[in-house]
């Protein structure tokens, strides 16, 4: 399963592409806001802090200026992948930027129909975003099986790409789920290695190891 940081705050993607399990980032108009930068020069940072896929998303809302925006955005680097809303025009946007070789994330996926269209729209990823269908009382990881079904049904390439993850259980369920990807907040990249038991046994080890005052080195 794919690791994307979700986050377009260039400290934290540098801090973190070097632990080696960074596969891409992806961003968000909210997240360029909170970042402060402008975004041609933030997607630009972070295409080259990271080889893998870096999901900058168009923020106009009509056919027309989705694709002037999402071409111009995707000639910033390579591996720049395009996010489109899952909207009428968004899906036209992914069928026109897809059939000249662009990578689409559709992204604000919460029904499995909508996911089925993004697929049939040439999307290399869907985002399903499950934590804000659990705020609403709704099954997040239920709309991933759903989607994951209907994707093996007919040999779609779209990846499910889960977003919008609040917890490590969300991730590992991704997993068990077979899912292609998972985009993370810092913070639940963190809890992921994080253990109290890794921190206490860690302690004693090396209590242990100070007595025997030994050096491997
Ligand atoms: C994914 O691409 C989105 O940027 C993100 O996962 C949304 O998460 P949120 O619901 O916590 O804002």
């Amino acid at each position: 399963m794919k690791i994307f940081l979700d986050s377009a705050n260039i400290g934290e993607i540098k801090a973190l592409r070097d632990t080696g399990f960074i596969d891409g980032v992806t961003t968000n108009p909210s997240l360029i806001a909170k970042s402060g930068q402008n975004i041609l020069e933030a997607i630009a940072e972070i295409c080259d802090l990271v080889d893998g896929p870096v999901s900058a998303e168009v923020t106009a809302t009509d056919f027309k200026t989705m694709l002037t925006e999402g071409r111009k955005l995707a000639a910033i680097a390579p591996n720049v992948t395009i996010k489109v809303p899952l909207t009428r025009h968004g899906l036209m946007t992914c069928r026109a930027l897809s059939d000249a070789g662009t990578d689409v994330n559709v992204t604000l996926c919460f029904t499995a129909g909508q996911a089925l269209l993004a697929a049939k729209a040439g999307a290399r990823f869907i985002s399903p975003f499950v934590g804000r269908l659990d705020d609403i009382g709704q099954d997040g990881m239920g709309l991933i099986e759903e989607i994951s079904n209907i994707y093996a049904n007919y040999d779609f390439d779209t990846e499910v790409l889960v977003a919008s993850i609040r917890s490590t259980t969300h991730v590992v369920d991704a997993a068990l789920m077979g899912a292609d990807a998972v985009t993370l907040p810092p913070k639940i990249l963190a809890a992921l290695y994080e253990h109290p038991l890794t921190d206490s046994g860690l302690d004693a080890f090396l209590t242990d190891w100070q007595e025997t005052g030994q050096s491997i080195l």
